[in-house]
């Protein structure tokens, strides 16, 4: 990808209608490597979707290039389409009444399979995912992790060198999940290219080598999982948990000398506040001066995990 832009026009209101311009994407220059496992991780709006579906060939760049296995994907796009799967997160795609073969044997006429390997290929797939057994079973009674995994083997039918996820685990149970994540390490042994899309740290942690951080439709760092922590690793974290913090000690809290960035996160009636620093030293002391009046049940130090380099990333700390 060189110098990739997107903008949406949409129009809003509905009295006085107004035209708005959403720049999903502002200038993205990414290479990844034939066989490489890459992260776009982000928070939502960040552009993750709509950088992946200019990939995918279903949406046009408004400006720059994008080249998969070196194909344009705006004037070679049928031959990009031909060399890649996709599995987007969300639940839409799949027949209900249709059992899983049956809905694999829809999508296998639409990629025009040759009729007579067909029923082999869609039993390797199924097998692939772990689906194997189940194929007579209508789609209705699936879970949200055995849909996934149906997803995943409607990607693969086609056996595409390079395969894009968009947010291949959202909505997934934590046991489903970790299965997918198995599945999507296991293509790339078998030599796949993949990228997906996340805004769960930790996925991106555990299955990419390289990641891009991406926020308001920019680059923000990339590199491996470890350059990336390194970039934090001289700070230190103060992590609060406390009942009724106001904006205002939050807003004097990252003016302190050293603070870097402060986040709050809201677990069940607390507030856990995540203090990153430069110099610990006097912090804890200046933050309970802060704190006075304020329910305080916990408050410690720890090192700086990836997703503190992530939040200092995507808030620009
Ligand atoms: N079809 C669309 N029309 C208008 N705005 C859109 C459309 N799709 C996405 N956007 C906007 O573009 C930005 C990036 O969205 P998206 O690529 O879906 O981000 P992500 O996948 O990282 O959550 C957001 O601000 C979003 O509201
Ligand atoms: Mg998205």
């Amino acid at each position: 990808m060189r110098g990739l832009h997107r903008t949406y026009r949409t129009t809003v209101g509905t009295l006085r209608r107004r035209r708005l311009e959403v720049e999903a994407v502002r200038g993205i220059d990414l290479e990844i490597g034939r066989g490489e496992l890459f992260g776009l991780l982000g928070p939502n709006g960040a552009g993750k979707t709509t950088t992946i579906r200019m990939l995918c060939t279903l949406l046009l760049p408004t400006s720059g290039t994008v080249r998969v296995l070196g194909l344009d994907a705006v004037t070679q796009a049928r031959e990009v389409r031909r060399r890649i799967g996709y599995v987007f997160g969300g639940d839409r795609g799949l027949y209900d009444r249709l059992s899983a073969y049956d809905n694999l044997r829809y999508f296998a006429e639409l990629y025009a399979l040759d009729p007579r390997r067909m029923r082999a290929r869609i039993g390797e797939v199924l097998e692939s995912v772990g689906r194997a057994g189940r194929e007579k079973e209508r789609v209705e009674g699936f879970s949200r992790g055995m849909r996934q995994r149906l997803h995943l083997a409607r990607g693969l039918l086609h056996d595409p060198p390079v395969l894009f996820f968009d947010e291949p685990t959202i909505g997934v149970d934590p046991v489903g999940a970790r299965e997918v994540r198995q599945l999507i390490s296991g293509l790339q042994e078998r030599g796949k290219t993949v990228l997906l899309t996340t805004h769960y740290m930790f996925e991106a942690d555990s299955l990419c080598q390289r990641i891009a951080v991406i926020s308001r439709g920019r680059i923000v760092a990339s590199g491996s999982p470890r350059d990336l922590k390194s970039a934090v690793s001289d700070r230190t974290v103060v992590e609060i948990e406390a009942y009724g913090i106001g904006e205002p000690a939050l807003a004097r809290m990252r003016q302190l000398p050293g603070v870097e960035s402060v986040t709050v996160e809201n677990k069940d009636q607390a507030q856990v506040v995540s203090v990153q620093s430069r110099d610990s030293v006097q912090l804890t002391g200046r933050l309970m001066e802060l704190l006075q009046g304020v329910r305080v049940e916990r408050i410690g130090t720890r090192e700086p995990t990836l997703e503190d380099a992530y939040v200092a990333l995507v808030t620009g700390g």
